[in-house]
C-alpha cells in the first residue's frame, strides 16, 4: 500500500551529510557521481554487489550515514516526527515498536541495493523474504525513499503473500519522494535488479510491531538481537 506525504523531511538531512562529507551539492539522485572521486578501493565497496548480511554494511556512504546519526540528534529526531505523523495513525488501537535506527540502502547505476543470495538468476538479485533472515512474523515493513524509486533502481516485490505469482513477474515499486510504502515483506518475497536507469536510488527500510504483539511474543525477543533497546524501540 502507498501512503502519501506532504514532503519528505529525509532529504535535507542526507543532502547536508553528502555535502559535509565530500562537499557534494547536487541531486542526490547522481551521487554516484562522487563516487569518481572516491579512492579505487572505497568506490569498489560501494558499487559491488554484496553478499546479504555477510559484508553489506561495508559501504562507504552507509557509514557516513550512520556516523551522522551517532554524533547527532538531529535525524532521530526527524525519524520520530515522521513516524508520529505517518506511521502511527496507521496503527490506531495501540502504540508502535519501531526500528530504532532504519536500514539506509544505496542503489547505484550498475550495481544494486541488496545483496546476492541464493540464485542462480543475473536479473534477480538477494531473492528472499525478510523472514528467511529471522525477522519476526508479527513486523510490519516500510519503504521511504529519499530520491524516486522506479525501474530497476527499485525494487520487486509479490503483491501477496504465497503469491505463486512468476518472480520476473513480480510488481516494480514505483514511488515519489512524496510517497512512502507499507508491505508485510516478512512473508512478501521481494528482489532488487541491476540498476540500469542512471539514477541512484536512496531509501530507508524500518518495521514497526504493534506494541501489545511485541509483548504477546516476548519470549521470541528476548535474548536476541530484536530486543527493546537493542533493534526496536518504543515509540
Ligand atoms: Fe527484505
Amino acid at each position: 500500500m502507498i501512503h502519501c506525504i506532504e514532503k519528505n523531511p529525509f532529504i535535507p538531512l542526507i543532502e547536508q551529510v553528502f555535502s559535509n562529507e565530500y562537499n557534494y551539492t547536487g541531486d542526490l539522485a547522481n551521487l554516484h557521481k562522487v563516487l569518481e572521486k572516491l579512492p579505487t578501493e572505497s568506490k569498489e565497496e560501494c558499487i559491488k554487489i554484496f553478499t546479504i548480511g555477510k559484508d553489506d554494511r561495508r559501504n562507504i556512504f552507509i557509514k557516513n550515514f550512520h556516523k551522522y546519526v551517532d554524533e547527532s540528534d538531529q535525524f532521530t529526531q526527524t525519524y520520530h516526527r515522521f513516524l508520529k505523523k505517518y506511521v502511527q495513525p496507521l496503527f490506531p488501537d495501540d502504540k508502535i515498536v519501531i526500528q530504532k535506527t532504519p536500514n539506509i540502502r544505496f542503489s547505484f547505476p550498475e550495481s544494486a541495493a541488496i545483496g546476492k543470495h541464493a540464485t542462480e538468476n543475473k536479473d534477480i538479485i538477494g531473492y528472499h523474504c525478510d523472514s528467511d533472515f529471522g525477522h519476526h512474523h508479527t513486523e510490519m515493513n516500510f519503504i521511504v525513499p529519499v530520491t524516486k524509486m522506479f525501474g530497476t533502481n527499485s525494487l520487486y516485490y509479490e503483491p501477496h503473500q504465497d503469491s505463486q505469482i512468476p518472480i520476473p513477474d513480480y510488481e516494480n515499486l514505483v514511488l515519489s519522494t512524496t510517497q512512502f510504502f507499507q508491505a508485510y515483506l516478512n512473508k512478501q518475497r521481494h528482489y532488487n535488479k541491476l540498476n540500469l536507469t542512471n539514477k541512484t536510488r536512496i531509501s530507508f527500510d524500518l518495521r514497526v510491531i504493534p506494541y501489545k504483539k511485541y509483548m504477546e511474543h516476548l519470549a521470541d525477543f528476548q535474548g536476541t538481537k530484536f530486543e527493546l533497546g537493542k533493534y526496536y524501540i518504543i515509540l
